[in-house]
């Protein structure tokens, strides 16, 4: 597998490694795919909502452990509202690409990032814990990046039905049965829903 000497870098020397003792907001986010785990933890302003401080722990491989460190880079300085919106794909360009195979662990660091924002405002009443139902799904649906365009699913419309009964969750896609990353997207689906406790079983329909 070819990284680039930008992912080496972050890899060999990570920055903003560590936790912060007392955080104001914190989480960690495992993979069921590899069982690999990253915990974020965060120092934020509470006049204006910018992240001061800002550190990950990682027990990922090279990919999850560059991606971490570029995005806290990133996300130091930022308000709430614009560190969220870091992308996978700003991540990934950020460190010169990214292997397509790799890319549930830069997902994963992503994801992270934004579930200790979550924290912070469920803490402080900037949003409400949302209800799970479908709308939950399509959001995480949100996080399946389809590599070839580093774009997510649902923006490119591939997903055509998403159902929720009785703990079955039904998603129709659509990925050309010669698709490359057919497997890949089947299995980044089936790990972003299988980690919810509402769901008991995922049916992927294609
Ligand atoms: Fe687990 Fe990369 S293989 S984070």
């Amino acid at each position: 597998m070819q990284y680039s000497q930008k992912v080496l870098d972050h890899f060999m020397k990570p920055h903003n490694v560590g936790k912060i003792e007392s955080p104001d907001a914190q989480a960690t986010e495992g993979s069921p795919a590899c069982g690999d785990q990253v915990s974020i933890y965060l120092k934020v302003n509470p006049e204006e909502l910018t992240i001061e401080d800002i550190k990950f722990q990682s027990y990922g491989c090279a990919s999850n452990i560059a991606t971490a460190s570029i995005i806290t880079d990133m996300a130091k300085g930022r308000t709430l509202d614009k560190a969220k919106k870091i992308t996978w794909k700003e991540a990934a360009d950020a460190l010169d690409g990214l292997p397509p195979v790799k890319m549930h662990c830069s997902v994963l660091a992503v994801d992270t990032l934004r579930s200790a924002i979550k924290d912070y405002e469920i803490k402080h009443h900037l949003a409400e814990e949302a209800a799970f139902n479908k709308d939950a799904i399509v959001e995480e649906l949100k996080k399946v990046i389809y590599p070839k365009v580093g774009e997510d699913i649902v923006t490119l419309k591939m997903v055509k039905y998403v159902g929720f009964e009785n703990g079955v969750a039904t998603i129709d896609v659509e990925i050309p049965k010669f698709d490359e990353h057919r497997d890949n997207v089947v299995e980044e689906i089936k790990e972003h829903l299988e980690k919810f406790k509402e769901i008991k079983e995922v049916k992927i329909t294609m």
